[in-house]
């Protein structure tokens, strides 16, 4: 049984009890980070804590702890779990309280922190490529903070599941936003096209990374959304998250992209990424 972090104390998985009148529970009222931890060493862990702050900000709630409180209790956590390769999941809600929508007034909010072992991504997913297929983004407008309420992008999720996919790539107003549970590209002419860093997306810690990585190979990058047509038509799909990387989508709603295998600038990036993540960080 794994340990996990609750209000300041490590405890067994199965002893972490959280009141009904938590906010998270009852209105969804929280915010979230995951972390990859590589041969037990965090990556990007300043990225996650940065967007943890953002996050809160975003939402008017209070950080609990300080970045180098969050830094020691996730390696202890880490640590305690076997170290290794391991996810971690961080989570703040708005804490305890009786229900109501207006925010109550000295409340101390819920840090909650839990790890689980970081499973590789099925080999085929990049021998291969994934399936993707096209959904109307039904979300909020506020998609650049990660809350808990993930209902929408669950939805989501499921249909592509049901239609034998493995991610769902979101259309705004005509243009692809993201994926349901990631950041998303489209490789056009050699440039990568990801949407700008606003309201309608994740600022990924992933997409961070790619866009760094494809810099320093002299990848060209368009922070430009792509329309759904553009998508159609794109050479290479790709989509990106902490927990999976950045994997080549080679099918969208059933039609083959390009060639229907993962293209050549994805297998430069990931060989890019594969040697950042050995170098560690
Ligand atoms: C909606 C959404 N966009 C993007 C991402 C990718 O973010 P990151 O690279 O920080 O994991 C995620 C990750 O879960 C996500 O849920």
């Amino acid at each position: 049984m794994n340990d996990v972090f609750l209000n300041g104390e490590f405890i067994k998985a199965d002893q972490a009890k959280v009141s009904v009148f938590d906010r998270g529970f009852l209105l969804g009222d929280g915010v979230y980070e995951v972390i990859p931890v590589y041969a037990g060493h965090c990556f990007r862990l300043e990225g996650h804590l940065k967007r943890l702050q953002h996050s809160l900000d975003g939402v008017r709630m209070r950080n609990p702890l300080s970045d180098s409180q969050w830094q020691t209790m996730i390696e202890q956590l880490v640590e305690r779990n076997g170290a290794g390769d391991q996810s971690v999941y961080l989570q703040v809600t708005r804490g305890v309280a009786p229900r109501d929508h207006v925010f109550p007034e000295n409340v101390e909010p819920t840090a909650f922190a839990m790890s689980n072992p970081l499973h590789a991504v099925p080999a085929d997913y990049k021998s291969k490529g994934i399936a993707a297929i096209t959904v109307p983004d039904i979300r909020w407008q506020n998609c650049h903070i990660k809350a808990i309420t993930l209902l929408p992008n669950s939805l989501l999720k499921q249909q592509a599941q049901d239609a034998g996919a493995q991610e769902a790539l979101l259309i705004r107003d005509g243009y692809m936003t993201e994926g349901s549970a990631s950041n998303a590209y489209a490789i056009i002419d050699g440039k990568i096209y990801t949407a700008p860093k606003d309201e309608k997306v994740l600022p990924g810690i992933t997409r961070e990374l790619v866009l760094e990585l494809a810099a320093s190979a002299n990848i060209p990058v368009k922070e430009q959304a792509v329309s759904e047509q553009q998508l159609r038509d794109a050479d290479e799909i790709w989509v990106s998250s902490s927990t999976k990387e950045v994997l080549p989508v080679t099918m969208l709603d059933g039609v083959a992209v390009s060639s229907g295998n993962p293209g050549a600038i994805w297998k430069q990036l990931d060989s890019l990424y594969q040697q950042y993540k050995q170098q560690g960080d």
